[in-house]
């Protein structure tokens, strides 16, 4: 049939477009209450007294002492709870949940709450306590440095980051006649969202149910948040024995929900004159905010990525997470990668600098290769394309040309080479064990898994894949709605998985059931003997290990690269930097559907420009300051330049039809290409977002 490959419509496209989607807000229930969310308003210290100054008739009031499980929200540690029982470590940490029918009547309940206040940590460099350490060693350090004709050191800072997504968190519970709770909602990852309602309801498995309604947008911002708002929305819809319905409008979803880690990553790298890197030696400082979530593993990537897309024999990389009185950052596409491959993709401009040599030309040396082991011992197969990457890109950008005629104008241009680890981390795809079920049905099959479409069009690619598989029009193919009684746990909808692992799952699935089928098409097969149901677990490709006590092996069982080239102009007077034109070369295996790729791949390029460029978290007294798209400014289509795009094919054995995952290795590049390009107009700027201003300090220390 050849369906991998086109571009078929997206399958809950017409849907979308027609406005019969419905998202979280669109649905009601009957009686249902709407809540609300009565948050603290300092960084750090105690609750002393919380009075309600309202009429409390009609409405219902949860606090920490009507949970009937634990007061935690389950992820990686216990250590956040679902609401405050004293001791507040961040601003808009949850205290009181409110429920009532009448949504102004609810706007308009005052809660008065007493405090002692504390002293807030707010500085990362100076928190003491850590969320996680993580340590990389290969080779001899000092021998290499020992080796270099040449060392150079710098330190690179990056920013919050807020996801922006089109919709704001939202769930709606409903109270069940078992005495359980299902909860609809815009999430990821309903199989999380399930195990921490277990844990905070002291609820069965079997009785808490989670659907994935129609979602506008995550970015990893509906990765772990989601298990925080389910349990607050299903708290009250326990208590009122109503459904209760909590949304939060833009101003609330900024102020009170994660945000990328901020970090600070330092680099002393020994190199020869000729440009062969000899010694890395990286300190990455990532800030985790007030609870662990997720910072151990977003940690573990940054460390993971830190050394960027090169060869060197002696490397020690460093890293923590730290404790800060803000509210937790949490996963953000790319989970740790793009502040890691910031860092080290800046220095190497500043190192070429140092050498008087050409950026690209420094890379081109140190690429890893085919056969090449990265900082953790994990030899490079032929999956490889770093070079490849870069070689397309400096040809297509005309870099050499305009690399020497700008000089000395308001344009510069700059390039930054990157790699990104498809799937869970080490051992943690194993540890998943996610299944996948195909199943016949009247229009053919049927998809089973627990995989959200949040726009990125996973479920039209997971369709391709089946429909190509079993040889089926792609109209035969059905998605189930995600929905855990309905569908099995495929994992997490993270860490640019979902094609290259759910798919395989699939794939898998497909071939087994073509043999089942018996030379029928799945309808008839269906008509004749009622569903064939086929379910397989995943299955890592062969020889892929992983130490995660010495942090030594395969990380990843593959790696998808990109080299992008941003051209900028930059204006003398206002410091403002416009990027012009970026050209991304990437290689994630195969496209399954080029045109979501490229969505996939200019979307997370805007992103990650507005993150380099104009995206400043103003954080006062540890809470967001300016949550508003008034001061806090995403990129619009006016600001996005022109687009040169190349996807080089590089079929990856092990994924579906040859594919990688691309949904989080657009961003690595465009913040790093940005601020080279400066360098190229004389600009020293080592931290994101390159404000006018800190574009102007820049400008007034150039030579
Ligand atoms: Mo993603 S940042 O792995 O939800």
């Amino acid at each position: 049939m050849g369906i991998v490959g086109t571009n078929v419509p997206r399958v809950d496209g017409p849907a979308k477009a027609s406005g019969a989607a419905r998202y979280v807000d669109d649905i009601t229930f009957p009686g249902m209450l709407h809540g609300r969310t009565i948050r603290t308003t300092i960084p750090c210290g105690r609750i002393t007294d919380v009075r309600l100054e309202f009429d409390p008739a009609g409405f219902t009031v949860v606090d920490w002492r009507d949970i009937p499980g634990e007061n935690c929200i389950t992820h990686i540690t216990d250590d956040q709870p679902c609401l405050v029982q004293s001791e507040v470590r961040h601003v808009a940490e949850p205290v009181l949940l409110l429920a009532h029918e009448d949504r102004d009547a609810l706007r308009a309940a005052r809660v008065h709450i007493a405090y002692e206040r504390g002293q807030p940590l707010l500085d990362p460099l100076r928190s003491t306590l850590v969320h996680k350490r993580i340590l990389i060693e290969q080779g001899d350090l000092a021998r290499g440095f020992r080796a270099a004709d040449l060392v150079v050191e710098g330190e690179y800072r990056t920013g919050h980051q807020e996801h922006a997504y089109l919709e704001p968190n939202g769930v709606i519970a409903v109270p069940e006649p078992n005495g359980g709770v299902t909860v609809y909602g815009s999430l990821q990852c309903p199989y999380f969202v399930h195990h921490a309602l277990t844990v905070l309801l002291a609820l069965p498995a079997e009785k808490v149910r989670v659907v994935a309604t129609e979602q506008g947008g995550a970015f990893g911002g509906k990765e772990d948040y989601p298990s925080v708002i389910a349990g607050h929305a299903a708290l009250l819809a326990l208590k009122a024995k109503r459904p209760v319905k909590l949304v939060y409008d833009r101003a609330e979803d900024m102020w009170a929900t994660t945000k990328r880690h901020p970090s600070i990553v330092r680099h002393r790298t020994g190199v020869t004159k000729k440009g062969k890197l000899v010694a890395m030696e990286i300190e990455v400082i990532l800030d985790g905010g007030a609870y662990v979530t997720l910072s151990p593993v977003v940690l573990s990537r940054s460390c993971l990525h830190a050394a960027g897309a090169y060869r060197c024999p002696h490397v020690r990389i460093e890293g923590r997470a730290v404790f800060t009185n803000t509210p937790p950052n949490g996963a953000f596409r790319g989970f740790g990668a793009p502040q890691a491959q910031f860092a080290i993709e800046a220095h190497m401009d500043r190192v070429a600098e140092a050498l008087g040599m050409d950026p690209a030309r420094l890379r081109l040396v140190n690429a890893l290769r085919p056969g090449d082991t990265t900082a953790t011992g994990q030899v490079l197969g032929a999956d490889c394309s770093a070079v490849a990457v870069l070689r397309e890109a400096v040809r297509r950008s005309g870099w050499r040309r305009k690399r020497a005629a700008w000089r000395g104008t308001n344009k510069g241009i700059g390039l930054a080479l990157f790699r990104h680890g498809g799937g869970f981390t080490g051992s943690g795809a194993v540890r998943l064990a996610s299944r996948a079920t195909l199943v016949t049905c009247e229009r053919g099959v049927r998809i089973l898994v627990a995989s959200t479409e949040m726009g990125q069009g996973a479920h039209t690619t997971l369709a391709q894949i089946v429909a190509d598989a079993l040889g089926l029009p792609f109209d035969q193919v059905e998605v189930a709605v995600p929905d855990t009684a309905e569908v099995p746990d495929s994992g997490p909808t993270v860490a640019s998985r979902t094609c290259m692992v759910v798919g395989r799952i699939l794939e898998r699935c497909a071939h087994e059931m073509r043999e089942g089928l018996g030379g029928l098409a799945p309808a008839e097969h269906f008509r004749l003997h009622g569903p064939l149901v086929v379910t397989k677990q995943y299955e890592p490709p062969p020889g892929v290990a992983w130490d995660e006590d010495h942090y030594r092996g395969d990380a990843y069982p593959t790696f998808a690269w990109g080299c992008d080239v941003a051209e900028v102009e930059y204006d003398p007077d206002t410091y403002e930097v416009k990027p012009t034109k970026l050209t991304l070369v990437q290689e994630f295996g195969r496209p399954i559907n080029p045109t979501l790729a490229l969505g996939q791949i200019e979307g997370g390029t805007a992103q990650a420009l507005g993150w380099a460029l104009t995206e400043h978290v103003v954080m006062r007294d540890g809470g967001m300051a300016n949550a508003q798209f008034t001061d806090y400014t995403i990129p619009t289509t006016l600001d996005t330049p022109r687009f040169a795009t190349v996807m080089l094919e590089n079929p990856y054995p092990h994924g579906p039809f040859g594919a990688k995952g691309v949904g989080e290795l657009p961003f690595n590049g465009p913040a790093p290409a940005i601020v080279n390009a400066l360098r190229h107009l004389g600009l020293d700027v080592r931290e994101i977002p390159a404000l006018p201003e800190r574009v102007m300090e820049a400008a007034r220390g150039r030579a």
